[in-house]
């Protein structure tokens, strides 16, 4: 499988693709992705960027590792704090979702430790009209997310992670998953997540626990990576030495 890295596309595990293909099959996806299965991409680097226009909206900052911020757990978001601050807040990091590009998003990747993920519709719950094009384009929020029910069977995806760049792990995940959270009003909703929907909701949940993928390898491999991103140095220029 073909690897590549800079926003453009990443391989899938042999797993993933098939269940990529399955899928397509299914119809759940949009017409023009179609036939396309193969070239899933990694969780947080979807190939194909996407915007959502708004004077509103902000483009935040991603931590990257070893930022101590992505390690914390997060508190959750109390009955009060719902309202204007905080769908701002859920549009903001849509936005720098879709800005990155990735498909999503915890709040602690942009320093905000509440329990808030944001996933991108068109990989995951988007409902589609007759000719198979979303009638609703509009990001997923999930505050408080808690797995309710997780399936047995287990999916293996090659994940990448806006906070690790320029690192790919394999890993293994259950292939269904019953979510239940609040939208940014407030209101309560159960969701099954299937296939690479799943692998996303969870991805971006581990980041509300504090766990990034880099985690979920050895010490002696987390160790290099980090040695090699600390090694590097940005000039006065703006350029990075290595
Ligand atoms: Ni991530």
């Amino acid at each position: 499988m073909a690897r590549a890295y800079g926003g453009t596309r990443a391989g899938a595990s042999e797993a993933a693709a098939a269940a990529a293909r399955q899928r397509s099959s299914g119809g759940l996806r949009p017409e023009r992705e179609r036939g396309d299965a193969k070239r899933r991409p990694p969780v947080d680097l979807p190939r194909r960027r996407l915007r959502v226009s708004s004077a509103f909206m902000a483009v935040l900052h991603v931590l990257t590792v070893p930022n101590p911020i992505l390690s914390k757990k997060c508190r959750p978001v109390g009955p009060g704090e719902f309202g204007e601050e905080l769908a701002r807040f859920a549009s903001d990091l849509a936005e720098t979702m879709y800005a990155a590009p990735g498909v999503g998003l915890a709040a602690p990747q942009v320093g905000d430790l509440r329990r808030l993920v944001v996933i991108d519709p068109g990989n995951c719950t988007r409902e589609q009209d007759d000719d198979g094009r979303p009638t609703n384009p509009r990001f997923l929020a999930l505050v408080n997310p808690q797995v309710i029910e997780a399936s047995k069977e287990m999916m293996i995806y090659e994940e990448g992670c806006l906070s690790v760049p320029d690192f790919e792990e394999n890993v293994s995940r259950p292939r269904r998953v019953h979510i239940r959270y609040l939208d940014e009003s407030g209101k309560p909703h159960q969701k099954w997540f299937e296939g690479y929907d799943a692998i996303v909701v969870q991805h971006e949940m581990d980041h509300l626990e504090g766990v990034v993928i880099l985690d979920r390898v050895s010490r002696l491999k987390k160790g290099r990576y980090l040695q090699k991103r600390q090694k590097v140095r940005v000039r006065n220029d703006g350029s990075l030495e290595y």
